[in-house]
């Protein structure tokens, strides 16, 4: 299916309450500026769970597999995170928001 970064900004508007994508300002979540190819748990300043931050130990990176599979079911994919979020169904929100979010990526 084809991603489409400018339907992604509508959908991250479910995100923003809590993240940014354009600085590296912290919010409830860490900025998601750079997110591509970053390690999980890694963002400067912010305080993540003891899960995210073992993902991160772990190996975990976020690319578009990662990201698609978190985003569907963050509790699922990352037990105890405290990400406060269902996740997104529809697999074209998540292609899309990842396409919106790569646009803030190297
Ligand atoms: C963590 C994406 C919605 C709060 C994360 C991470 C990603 C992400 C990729 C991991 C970042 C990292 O490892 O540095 C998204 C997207 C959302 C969304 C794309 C919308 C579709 C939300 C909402 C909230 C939230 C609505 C608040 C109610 C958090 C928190 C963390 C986090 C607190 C840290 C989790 C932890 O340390 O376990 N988010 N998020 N997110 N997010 Fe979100």
């Amino acid at each position: 299916f084809g991603q489409d970064a400018a339907a992604g900004e509508k959908v991250f508007a479910k995100c923003k309450a809590c993240h940014v994508s354009d600085t590296d300002q912290n919010k409830i979540g860490p900025s998601l500026k750079g997110l591509l190819g970053r390690t999980a748990g890694s963002h400067e300043g912010f305080k993540y769970s003891a899960a995210m931050s073992d993902a991160g130990k772990g190996g975990m990176v976020w690319d578009e597999a990662t990201l698609t599979t978190y985003l569907h079911d963050p509790k699922g994919v990352v037990k105890g995170t405290k990400m406060a979020f269902v996740g997104l169904k529809a697999d074209k929100d998540v292609a899309d928001v990842i396409a919106y979010l790569k646009q803030f990526s190297p």
